[in-house]
């Protein structure tokens, strides 16, 4: 089928209800501390995705380098529904250069000969993905699959560097660098406490039943919460976890919207092949740790986000579903 051939009624319905498809699948997309700050506007043959400054994190996150990076996950999520779908679609990063808030726009064209297989896939394990913060358990991740992440990376035009046992050892000490300033800064813990706790009825942030019920023995420490959640956790450690480091030639929001589709990219590879993603943002939050994270990449490029790759006992209940808004509350249709 053609562009011009798109004018039927019945296409208009099927790709109405294609594109709000994209972007309800769009809202299982991971996003830091749950904001989900984004909001998609549909109309006609394009979805349109913008940043929604309401729920950017001003005091962690001030530049929205990691908002940005969290609407990349939710544009790639979209992405993957249409081409899942057999919809072919032209995508725009940065549409509009004046208006920064404007990340992309999706616009179908028609249909494709084939479904796309990946896609399917990775349509498959968007609601089975999730972030896992209990110790690991089991045995180190294999080395082909680490590949398949790292090449599911790459074809996301973002890099992936797994950290030598030195380098994991420099990225336990920033993390806790970065942990300390930010404990000592009323204004983060402020927001931390906003966004954590809890039941979260309101379709935001981290419920309680996702953060750990007790310190868990790591290396690198994962994210303090300010105080224990109710997730049973094991005496496990994160000795047998490869921990990798997403990265880039530039530190652009181009940049960081792309490094959010290769998360989606990496972390859906992972899911389809058990492994569990822990991502740890707080290095790359407070700008002199982020420095050393770049130190780590020898100036090869800039860090975006690192991540704890391992294997957890699927057999232990693992935590629950953290919340998501309604989606209504993410779609304005005009
Ligand atoms: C850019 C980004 C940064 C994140 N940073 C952290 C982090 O530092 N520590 C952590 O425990 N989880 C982190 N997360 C995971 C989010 O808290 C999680 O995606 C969100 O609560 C939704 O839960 P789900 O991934 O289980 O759907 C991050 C996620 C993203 C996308």
């Amino acid at each position: 089928m053609s562009n011009d051939a798109l004018t039927h009624p019945t296409d208009a319905l099927a790709i109405g209800h294609a594109l709000t498809e994209a972007a309800t699948t769009a809202g299982y997309a991971p996003s830091i501390h749950n904001t989900q700050p984004w909001r998609w506007r549909l109309a006609g043959h394009t979805l349109d995705l913008f940043t929604d400054r309401g729920r950017v994190l001003a005091v962690t996150d001030p530049g929205a380098r990691l908002a940005t990076l969290s609407c990349g996950v939710a544009l790639h999520h979209a992405r993957m529904s249409l081409a899942a779908q057999g919809w072919r679609v032209t995508t725009t990063r940065m549409p509009e250069p004046a208006d920064p808030d404007h990340l992309g726009r999706l616009r179908i064209d028609g249909r494709t000969a084939a479904v796309d297989q990946l896609a399917a896939l990775h349509l498959r394990a968007i609601p089975l993905r999730h972030t896992d913060r209990r110790p690991v358990t089991g045995e180190p991740v294999e080395p082909q699959k680490l590949q398949a992440i790292t090449a599911a990376v790459i074809a996301e035009d973002t890099w992936l560097h797994t950290l030598t046992s030195d380098q994991v050892l420099e990225l336990a000490s920033a993390a806790d660098h970065a942990q300390r300033t930010e404990a000592d800064e009323s204004a983060w813990q402020d927001e931390l406490a906003y966004w954590t706790g809890g039941t979260r009825s309101a379709g935001t942030g981290i419920p309680d039943a996702a953060i750990p019920g007790r310190a868990t023995q790591t290396t690198v420490p994962g994210r303090d919460f300010g105080h224990h959640g109710d997730l049973p956790i094991s005496a496990g450690h994160d000795k047998t976890a490869a921990f990798v480091m997403l990265y880039g030639r530039s530190d652009e929001p181009r940049d960081w919207l792309r490094a959010g589709e290769a998360l989606s990219a990496g972390w859906l590879t992972a899911t389809e092949r058990g492994v569990s993603v822990l991502p740890h943002s707080a290095p790359i939050e407070v700008v002199g740790t982020r420095q050393a994270m770049r130190v780590i990449l020898a100036s090869a490029g800039y860090p975006y986000l690192v991540l704890r790759l391992s294997t957890i006992d699927p057999a232990a209940a693992g935590p629950p579903r953290a919340p998501r808004l309604a989606a209504d509350q993410i779609i304005e249709q005009s």
